[in-house]
């Protein structure tokens, strides 16, 4: 594709999400080459602008990336900007023939073009059908990049799917979920498929419990009113952490392209029946005691009586050979303690070594061994261990075997590509195998729709938190009920926290 023209055409350039993402990192790309030289990219929206007043307000998002003006204005001068209505087919018939008498002047005889649906789904068939009318006929490759939420229950998807399929053919849709695009979700594959030590421990016999967290150390912060609609199961759930389940969890896939890892990970959510109401607690967050952060019910667009959580743990069983029985424990909350996403594996506890190891009531109890994979921040792999505790005494000690990226490779820790431009490369590669298949999403809807109508009907009442705390302190004894044993506050990992 580096041989040929491309065109880039964001729909919704004016929103918040292409300003912060979608630009960023086609800037990104463009600075590590990795963009054609004939590129031309049109931000598309309803506000009238011109290409001057576009190009400043994408510089202080650029700004912040690269402090070198010369490489941030080469960019700009790619960029261009139109508007019109989303579903206004004389407009975007207007804007595909400047675009193709732009592609003619490169010279290349094949001229491709990506299209990023930056705006909310209510628009995407809208959109979706106009630009089939009007901008895709043309010579080379139309590939097209759509957001979450892709429905907000198993109807509403098919709803959605069945009426953009009749417009773009699944081999041209690209589902983002940036949490594929991950340095740590990445390194899952490699981690489980590269070594020989972790397979024969990742299943049943060895692991006693797998938790997948997410955290975030700050509320809606004004995106209230969006986030009202859906909730932290729809926001974070059901789409980026059931990703991550089912990276962990897959089998593996025969090869890396392609449809080989999307055809194992539907045979993980197929295999996990819908989350029952029992096995779901959720919370949401109140002010905390300094007043810093208000309580969701104060954010702009949050109704006053609003029962939507912003704290969601859940249990879910994988019901195949190799999980049967394994509770894979989900948390997530906004307003919390910390800001940290992790997957921690909790093994089983050495066989055999009560009376080799025995409580000698000096708190020498053998702890569980945990792998933990941070995803962020600061990426990190450790592996919690009992040692002896080094001297003249013997007890043992939990400790553990420590890869932080920030330590072990500095120079690219401060460099890593963010999850977006990682993917969009992956777009241009014409790789799909890191976007949601339909199939993924069915299934998916089909594990939380249940237990999301109960919430969507006030059968589940949320706990109330306060902000930056732990969330509600059922999780711990939730977690506990399934297995999980804390280890307690006395071990602290050392690592890059
Ligand atoms: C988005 C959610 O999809 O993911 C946000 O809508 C959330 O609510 C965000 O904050 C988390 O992404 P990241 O990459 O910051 O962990």
């Amino acid at each position: 594709y580096l041989c040929d023209t491309l065109s880039v055409v964001v729909i919704g350039a004016s929103g918040d999400l292409a300003k912060k993402k979608t630009y960023p990192s086609l800037f990104a790309l463009f600075r590590s080459s990795y963009l054609p030289e004939h590129v031309q990219i049109v931000g598309y929206a309803r506000s009238q602008k011109t290409d001057k007043d576009f190009r400043a307000t994408l510089r202080d998002y650029l700004a912040a990336k690269c402090d070198d003006d010369e490489v941030i204005d080469a960019f700009l001068k790619k960029c261009f900007y139109r508007s019109g209505g989303y579903d206004d087919e004389t407009a975007i018939e207007k804007v595909a023939m400047e675009m193709a008498g732009m592609e003619q002047v490169s010279g290349h005889e094949v001229a491709n073009r990506l299209f990023y649906f930056a705006i909310p789904p209510s628009l995407f068939t809208k959109v979706a059908g106009a630009l089939k009318a009007a901008a895709t006929n043309h010579n080379g490759w139309s590939r097209f990049i759509v957001e979450k939420p892709f429905g907000s229950d198993l109807e509403s998807f098919e709803t959605l799917h069945e009426s953009l399929s009749d417009m773009l053919e699944e081999k041209e849709t690209y589902r983002i979920d940036h949490y594929i695009g991950k340095e740590a979700v990445q390194n899952l594959l490699v981690m489980r498929f590269a070594n020989s030590i972790f397979e024969p421990l990742w299943n049943r016999n060895h692991i006693a419990s797998v938790v997948i967290s997410f955290k975030e150390d700050f509320g809606t912060k004004g995106r209230g009113g969006y986030f009202d609609k859906s909730g932290i199961i729809r926001d974070v759930m059901q789409n980026h952490l059931m990703q991550v389940l089912t990276m962990f969890a897959m089998e593996a896939p025969a090869r890396q392209s392609g449809d080989y890892i999307r055809n194992e990970k539907v045979k993980v959510l197929q295999a996990i029946p819908p989350i029952r109401i029992e096995d779901c607690i959720t919370g949401q967050y109140i002010s905390d005691d300094e007043g810093i952060e208000q309580a969701y019910i104060d954010d702009d667009g949050v109704p006053d009586d609003s029962k939507t959580p912003t704290f969601a743990a859940l249990v879910m069983y994988i019901n195949n050979p190799r999980w049967d029985g394994v509770p894979f424990i989900m948390r997530a909350g906004k307003a919390l303690n910390e800001r940290k996403s992790e997957v921690r594996i909790q093994f089983k506890r050495a066989p055999g070594s009560s009376l080799l190891f025995p409580d000698t009531g000096n708190g020498s109890t053998l702890s569980r061994n945990e792998l933990v994979m941070r995803l962020q921040p600061n990426e990190a792999v450790y592996m919690k261990m009992n040692i002896k505790s080094p001297g003249l005494a013997g007890d043992p000690v939990m400790s553990e075997l420590d890869l932080s990226y920030k330590t072990r490779f500095p120079d690219k820790f401060s460099d890593l590509p963010d999850a977006y431009t990682r993917l969009m490369l992956q777009v241009l590669r014409g790789d799909s195998s890191a976007f949601v298949r339909d199939d993924e999403l069915r299934e998916a809807w089909k594990i939380f729709t249940p237990l999301l109508h109960a919430i969507d009907d006030g059968k589940i009442e949320p706990i109330k938190y306060k902000a930056f705390s732990r969330g509600p302190a059922e999780f711990d004894e939730m977690a506990e009920r399934h297995g999980y044993v804390y280890s307690g506050e006395a071990y602290d990992w050392n690592g890059t926290a």
